[in-house]
């Protein structure tokens, strides 16, 4: 397919991570910060560019994708290429969305939902006799990789290969205990990325010889008004699943876990009557948004709520302060699993939404209904506290001690 051009390395306002240095206690519980940005000054020049944090002005940047651009200029993963399709502005985004939309649709995903059910329970299994578990290390973190595994139609001894790509692009300066952002490091996300797009090059050759039931036989095979996607668009689809699919579900996972393990009276709620799970999802990817933010650069001179913003510099949409604004839901402070409508923009929001929110939604059912019905009482041990990530707000130590149903 007709596709934009490669990256250009040295593009100006190339990003860094926006949320790089972040204080760990603003990661834990960022709505706070979030409002009293959005009371004292809601768009907020910083060194490449503005933060946005009310609803009102991020509707502004979501529903314009041509001024504010997703473009490869918005986040550096080390690809060589932009990532599809998040890094495509329209038109072409919505040829590859058209093409994706189908395979990720309800219907599609629900087919996975009892495969999904035994891949949550043999994790379970592997530590249900401790009583006590190490909850992103041991479940948190394997879930939606396996789950991803299975898609891809490979087989679970792939895990650590996974794992070691995902961790290289989005966390390089934690694998090898370097700065953040020095050249080590960015040595190593290269060299990730070289190994990612060999990785999937080597599984496609094999699916040309030999098409399988999975979603890369479907790559192979799929046309859009008539034309094929080439093998560049497929590995440039499969680095982004990789960085998308994984990290987010994982930290929502953490999230909602650190979240009910805070409250044991929700927790209970849950327990008692699994048919809330649903609903206390939304309300949890509403209160605690996973995926802090994200980021556009404006493709032109303007401004957003008076404040100017010039062509090439970044626009950071904090969509947890979206989530929180009460001018848009005025109980937005109280966290309800009894709500009728939650409008949240947790996968984000215009052309580049979440293109595997129903997935996710169903792995999230699955883990919450499988782990309550099997583990109903859990705590994190008294004098441990959670460290959450910036950015994408997953616990990387989450010990745990439980007692399992009888
Ligand atoms: C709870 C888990 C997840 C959360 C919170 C989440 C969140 C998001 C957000 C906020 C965006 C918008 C990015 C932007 O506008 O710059 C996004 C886009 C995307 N997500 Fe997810 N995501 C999740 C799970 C997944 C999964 C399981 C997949 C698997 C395929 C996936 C694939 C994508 C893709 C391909 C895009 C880009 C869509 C486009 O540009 O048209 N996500 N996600």
């Amino acid at each position: 397919m007709e596709r934009a051009a490669p990256v250009d390395e040295s593009a100006e306002g190339a990003a860094e991570d926006p949320f790089a240095g972040m204080d760990p206690e603003m990661a834990a519980h960022p709505q706070p910060m979030f409002k009293m940005l959005r009371d004292s000054m809601p768009v907020m020049p910083v060194e490449h560019g503005v933060v946005v944090t009310r609803k009102v002005d991020v509707d502004v940047v979501l529903r314009d994708p041509v001024i504010f651009s997703s473009n490869v200029d918005a986040v550096d993963l080390s690809n060589i290429r932009p990532l599809i399709p998040l890094q495509i502005d329209p038109p072409e985004h919505k040829k590859f969305r058209k093409l994706l939309d189908p395979i990720f649709a309800p219907r599609e995903v629900a087919k996975l939902e009892e495969s999904l059910n035994a891949a949550a329970d043999e994790l379970i299994d592997t530590f249900i006799e401790r009583g006590e578990v190490d909850f992103s290390k041991e479940f948190s973190t394997l879930f939606p990789t396996r789950v991803f595994l299975g898609l891809l139609g490979l087989p679970v001894e792939e895990l650590p290969t996974f794992l070691k790509m995902k961790d290289g692009i989005i966390r390089p300066h934690m694998v090898i205990g370097s700065t953040y952002a020095s050249a080590e490091t960015k040595a190593y996300q290269r060299a990730t990325a070289d190994s990612i797009y060999a990785y999937f090059d080597s599984v496609l050759d094999q699916r040309e010889v030999e098409r399988k039931d999975d979603m890369l036989s479907r790559f192979l095979d799929a046309t859009v008004d008539g034309e094929r996607l080439t093998r560049e668009d497929i590995l440039d689809i499969c680095f982004l699943f990789l960085i998308a699919g994984l990290d987010t579900v994982t930290a929502t996972l953490d999230c909602v876990f650190g979240y009910l393990s805070a409250h044991p009276e929700q927790r209970r709620a849950i327990v008692e009557d699994p048919s809330i799970i649903p609903a206390a999802i939304e309300e949890l990817l509403r209160w605690e948004t996973p995926v802090m933010g994200v980021v556009r650069i404006a493709t032109e001179d303007t401004e957003l709520a008076g404040c100017p913003v010039a062509q090439g510099q970044s626009v950071m949409i904090m969509l947890g302060s979206v989530n929180t604004d009460e001018a848009d839901l005025p109980d937005a402070d109280v966290v309800r699993f009894d709500r009728d409508v939650n409008r949240h923009v947790a996968f984000g929001g215009g052309v580049h939404r979440c293109l595997g929110s129903h997935l996710a939604r169903l792995e999230l059912r699955v883990a919450l209904r499988r782990w309550h019905l099997r583990i109903p009482e859990y705590h994190v041990p008294e004098g441990h506290t959670l460290v959450y990530t910036p950015a994408i707000r997953s616990i990387d130590h989450f010990p745990m001690e439980f007692t399992a149903a009888q």
